[in-house]
This record gives C-alpha cells, sequence and structure tokens, in this order.
C-alpha cells in the first residue's frame, strides 16, 4: 500500500474522531475509534435479521416502589439452534446501533456459528435511546450507573433465559461479552450474578478505577516511541512545548489561533480554555494510540513530520464538516450540556486522562484540577474532587479493582492500547486466566481485521476454547 493510498485511510480515521469530539468536546472519549475498527472490519450486517425488542425496567432497581422504563435490546437468530448458547453482547457507552457491526462478524460471530448460539445486543441506560428518564439534566441522572445497568442485564438475562427455555432446552448457558467500558460490566456481571452467567470475556475493560489516569499519556507517548518514526517522538514534545510557548503571550496567541484555526470569540488566555486546547491535540495522538495499527503510528509520523502546519490532522478534513470553519475551544461551552459517559467518570470512574506524569511528550497543560471543573460546570458545585474519590474507591470496593475473586472470565487485552494499563494483565487463575495481545490496539480482538498477526489469530483460538469449556462444549 503506497504513502498516499493509506494517507487517506489515515484521513478518514481522524475524521471519525474529528466528528466525535467536535461535537461533544469531550475528552478522549472510548466509543469513537470503535467505528473505525468496523469500518476496518468492511462488514455490512443484514438488518432484516435483527429483531429490535424492549424491555421494562425499573427506573431504580433498589427501590421496590420505583416507576418503570422500557430499555432497548435486540437478538438475532441466524445461527441458533435449540439448546445452543445465549451470548449477550453488553452495550456501553454508546446507541445500539453502533454495535450491529460485531453481529455480522468478529469474534462472538464466530463463536455463536461455531456453537450454535444466540447473539444478544443490548443498550445500556442512559445511551441511544434507552432512557429511564427523557430529559437529561442533573438530577435526573441520579439512576445512571454501573451498578443499575448490571441490574438492569441481569432482568433482561432471566427473561432470556425464561423465554428461550423449552422441554429441549432445560438448562441453557449464558456468556456475556464487552469490550472497553463493557468490557467491565462483562467480568462484574460474573462477578455479582455468578447464578445467572456462565461464562464472560472482558476485552480491553478497565476494571480498575482511577481518579488520576496519568499513564494513558504515557501509553500513548511510549506507543509512538516505540512504533513512530525515529526523531517523531522529540518532534510531539516540540510541539507541545511550543504551543505551551506561544500561548504565553498575546502574540504567539494570535499565531496560534490563525495557525489552529481557532475561532475568534475563544479566548486563548483563559487558563482552561488553554487546558481544553491541550487536550484537544493530545486526543489526535491517543486516537492512533488507542486504535491504530502500528503501521498507523508511522503514517501519522511521516504527515507530522513533513507538514509545516500544526492544524496537519485538520487539513482537508476540516472543510469535509461543513458547519465547523472554525474550532471552538471554550471550557464552558464544551462542558455545559450534560453528557451520560462523564457523569460515570465524575461519580464511579475517574478516568481522568492528565498531563500529570513526567514521562510523556505533552508538556504539563492539562491537570486534575480541569477535570474537577469540567465536573463541577456540567452537574453543579457538588459534583467536586471528594464525589470522584469517594466514587472511585467505593467502585474498586465492590468491583475488587484488578484482584476480583472471580472465575470463568477471560481478560483480554492489547499492549498499545494505552486503556491496558488498568486491566488485569495477569493470570488470577487457572478459571479467570489474561491475554496481552502484543501490538494490537483497544478491542481489536473483537472484530476481524485483515492481516491477522499469528498472536491475535492463537488469542481468539484460546479465547474461543476457553469459553467453550466454560460451557460444557
Ligand atoms: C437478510 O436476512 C433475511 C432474514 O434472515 C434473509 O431472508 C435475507 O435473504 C437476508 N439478505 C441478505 C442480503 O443476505
Ligand atoms: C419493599 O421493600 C421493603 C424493605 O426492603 C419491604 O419492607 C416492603 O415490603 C417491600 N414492598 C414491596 C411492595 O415489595
Ligand atoms: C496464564 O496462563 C496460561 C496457561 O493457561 C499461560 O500460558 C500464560 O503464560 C499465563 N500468562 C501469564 C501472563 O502469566
Ligand atoms: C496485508 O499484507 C500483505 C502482505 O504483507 C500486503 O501486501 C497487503 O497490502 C496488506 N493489506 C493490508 C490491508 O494491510
Amino acid at each position: 500500500m503506497g504513502l498516499s493510498e493509506n494517507y487517506r485511510l489515515w484521513k478518514l480515521f481522524i475524521l471519525l474522531f474529528l466528528q466525535i469530539y467536535l461535537s461533544n468536546g469531550l475528552g478522549f472519549p472510548f466509543r469513537g475509534g470503535l467505528r473505525y475498527l468496523h469500518d476496518r472490519a468492511k462488514k455490512t450486517y443484514n438488518m432484516t435479521k435483527i429483531e429490535l425488542k424492549l424491555i421494562q425496567q425499573p427506573i431504580d432497581h433498589f427501590d421496590n416502589t420505583s416507576k418503570t422504563w422500557k430499555m432497548r435490546y435486540c437478538q438475532d437468530l441466524e445461527f441458533y439452534k435449540t439448546n445452543g448458547p445465549i451470548y449477550l453482547l453488553i452495550g456501553g457507552e454508546g446507541p445500539l446501533e453502533e454495535q450491529y457491526g460485531l453481529l455480522a462478524s468478529g469474534l462472538v460471530y464466530n463463536l455463536a456459528k461455531e456453537t450454535n448460539g444466540a447473539m444478544i445486543l443490548s443498550e445500556h441506560r442512559y445511551y441511544g435511546k434507552s432512557l429511564p428518564i427523557a430529559n437529561l439534566v442533573t438530577e435526573n441522572m441520579k439512576y445512571l450507573s454501573s451498578k443499575q445497568a448490571l441490574a438492569d442485564l441481569a432482568t433482561l438475562i432471566k427473561h432470556l433465559k425464561s423465554s428461550f427455555k423449552s422441554d429441549e432446552s432445560p438448562d441453557q448457558k449464558l456468556v456475556v461479552v464487552g469490550g472497553s467500558y463493557a468490557g467491565n460490566l462483562a467480568a462484574w456481571m460474573r462477578l455479582l450474578y455468578s447464578d445467572l452467567v456462565d461464562a464472560a470475556m472482558s476485552i480491553s475493560g478497565p476494571v480498575l478505577a482511577k481518579v488520576d489516569f496519568m499513564e494513558y499519556a504515557e501509553m500513548v507517548g511510549n506507543d509512538f516511541l516505540q512504533y513512530g518514526t525515529p526523531g517523531c517522538y522529540d518532534k510531539i514534545t516540540q510541539k507541545f512545548k511550543s504551543y505551551e510557548n506561544l500561548l504565553s503571550t498575546p502574540k504567539g496567541i494570535k499565531e496560534l489561533k490563525k495557525k489552529e484555526r481557532i475561532c475568534h470569540r475563544s479566548d486563548m488566555t483563559n487558563k482552561e480554555n488553554q487546558n481544553l486546547f491541550f487536550m484537544k491535540k493530545s486526543d489526535e495522538l491517543a486516537g492512533v494510540a488507542q486504535y491504530g495499527s502500528t503501521f498507523d503510528f508511522k503514517i501519522f509520523c511521516e504527515q507530522f513530520k513533513i507538514s509545516s502546519r500544526t492544524d496537519y490532522s485538520l487539513e482537508g478534513t476540516i472543510d469535509e464538516l461543513p458547519d465547523q470553519k472554525c474550532i471552538d475551544v471554550d471550557f464552558h461551552r464544551s462542558f455545559k450540556t450534560v453528557d451520560s459517559w462523564t457523569y460515570q467518570t465524575c461519580t464511579e470512574f475517574g478516568f481522568f486522562q492528565t498531563f500529570d506524569s513526567n514521562n510523556q511528550p505533552f508538556t504539563h497543560n492539562l491537570p486534575l484540577d480541569f477535570f474537577f471543573k469540567m465536573c463541577a460546570t456540567m452537574f453543579g458545585p457538588n459534583f467536586d474532587k471528594k464525589t470522584v474519590e469517594d466514587g472511585v474507591k467505593a467502585t474498586n470496593a465492590l468491583y475488587g479493582g484488578r484482584n476480583p475473586k472471580i472465575t470463568k472470565v477471560v481478560y483480554v487485552n492489547g499492549d498499545t492500547d494505552p486503556w491496558h494499563t488498568l486491566s488485569v494483565l495477569k493470570n488470577l487463575s487457572d478459571d479467570a486466566p489474561a491475554i496481552l495481545i502484543p501490538k494490537s490496539s483497544h478491542c481489536e480482538v473483537m472484530f476481524d481485521i485483515q492481516n491477522e498477526s499469528i498472536a491475535m489469530k492463537q488469542a481468539k483460538t484460546k479465547i474461543k476454547s476457553l469459553i467453550k469449556s466454560w460451557i460444557g462444549l
């Protein structure tokens, strides 16, 4: 593949990210890049085989007087034969439709095919159209938590088990699968509801909640150091240092705004706006580290080297987004609308990708305090440092962090994925093994990508054989 061809692919890739973070202005989200992997997997799904369904759930599972709402899920019985296992693909922080590709190819699709299984896809409360309360304002967000979401899944599983049950299939096996945050949910489902779940596949799941996730930026830098072209890491360091220098004088700010196409209305003397700018710039690299192949690092570095403009990633792509003539870098406008995933980070997980480490190339212009201000700006003054810290503590106490007492779960990670440092990387026991796939990215193992490495092939074989053995096949 020539450089120009790869460049096109790379531009498409960056475009997908731009669409995500230009639209919500948030830090690096899990979800956007999965589309890139879906795209690389290049499979279309047959909509007609997907049955969309609704299931009633209480708004609050821990209050028996609670009102109810309807959660979306869908089922695909293409391979199902009586008494085959049920594979529940747990939806994470995005709409149901984003995951349809998993019903058309990939690890779970192949496993369902090999075992005559049913495939079920669920939508997480407060995402997509699964809204317990329609109006997303702070006071209505209190029923959003992983614990409530797991209870939703328990209700769904009980319903599935009873509806699939027949004389010929008295004891149907159920396997949960999830990638990224949903990878956490898969493991936690097996932990809290082991009577309902026979086995779990936890893919790229950052199961350890952490307030200051400074390792993320370290990993992004390290990926470029290892897989980028020679000198690329230093170039990144210099570039970020130059942003810092430009932002220190009025003349420099003027120059930076022009180069980076920052809107006139964005006040770049404001500290939080500066932090936000650094976050957006690092997101471009984080996107490559989180979802790219080792080849993508080189392509990115080539562009980085030859471009004299600092907005290299926007060239050519920004014009394809008709309404985005300039980039608005404004802290308050970015965080004024309630966002479900941000709520979960502020109340349960942290995962704040600061530049606090000395061992990363992005300067120190993204401190923890920025994220606490983000929480307070979006949800009100009660959502402060203490809320985040208490939430993170409670999460790790409930789910056991990286050392849960758990069986029949396989933890799978890719070692170029910056999230993998928060996952389970060593075997907890024979019944709870960990697989770390070299040169593999976030959730890549769920997809059938061209030119798979031998390690990737072996990992998939191992995962399938573990799951089969745990459900007695
Ligand atoms: C899509 O699925 C439906 C139902 O299973 C089937 O009748 C139809 O032939 C499929 N279409 C394609 C293009 O595969
Ligand atoms: C609800 O729960 C409370 C306390 O657990 C219990 O006393 C009460 O009987 C329950 N009510 C219903 C309708 O189940
Ligand atoms: C985990 O156990 C498997 C055997 O089931 C072994 O092959 C592998 O090397 C172990 N992995 C680690 C990280 O120790
Ligand atoms: C896959 O590998 C072959 C041989 O190494 C190469 O020619 C081809 O371009 C690769 N395809 C992709 C999509 O990377």
